[in-house]
């Protein structure tokens, strides 16, 4: 069975990120990724697996870009995930996840501070995510979809860094983007999520 593009959950004008933005990250990146996934996965039913080789094969190319496909869906349906809300600057936001990185990190302020700081360093993504190896949440850093990655850690809240998600809308100003995606961020998608993790 194929895999299948998910729709983008919200339907609203976001602050900052625009439509055109939105339209290319999701319509053409995210799909294309998709779609080469499935390109992959049916080419892997008839490769040579008799020629797999360390150097160069077939067989292994479409292995390192399935990951590289795999992850590249994944990331961008959980970006996805938690975009579409509204949080007032300076607000902040409450719920069983805030009250967690409260507990984890020392406060709000300081998980704040640890994420942009690891969205400016970025090549790819931020991910807070919940890593079952230790039982707590933590912001990772990974600079491409299949570099950096934890096993075992289930992303929350993740950040694109890459600059097609902001590169129309900000030409270079990281740090405005990512304060613009501080303020799109869906919270009770965020939270849902993290309960069903939880669970
Ligand atoms: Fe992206």
């Amino acid at each position: 069975m194929a895999y299948e593009a998910k729709p983008l959950p919200f339907r609203k004008q976001l602050i900052g990120i625009s439509e055109k933005t939105m339209q290319i990250h999701h319509d053409k990146l995210y799909v294309g990724y998709v779609n080469k996934r499935n390109e992959i996965d049916e080419k892997l039913t008839k490769v040579d697996r008799t020629a797999a080789n360390a150097t160069y094969s077939e067989y292994g190319e479409l292995k390192r870009e399935e990951s590289f496909a795999a992850n590249a869906i994944y990331l961008h349906e959980y970006y996805f995930n938690v975009l579409g809300g509204e949080n007032e600057e300076g607000t902040k936001p409450t719920g069983d996840l805030i009250q967690a990185i409260e507990k984890e990190f020392g406060s709000y302020e300081k998980w704040l501070e640890d994420f942009k700081a690891a969205g400016l360093c970025a090549r790819g993504w931020v991910v807070l995510a919940y890593d079952f190896n230790t039982g707590k949440l933590h912001n990772y850093l990974c600079d491409s979809h299949n570099h950096g990655g934890i096993w075992g850690a289930m992303p929350v809240v993740v950040l694109d860094m890459y600059e097609h998600a902001f590169f129309i809308d900000y030409g270079s100003d990281r740090k405005a983007y990512i304060e613009d995606y501080m303020k799109n961020l869906n919270w009770e998608a965020a939270n849902h999520l993290y309960g069903t993790i939880k669970k």
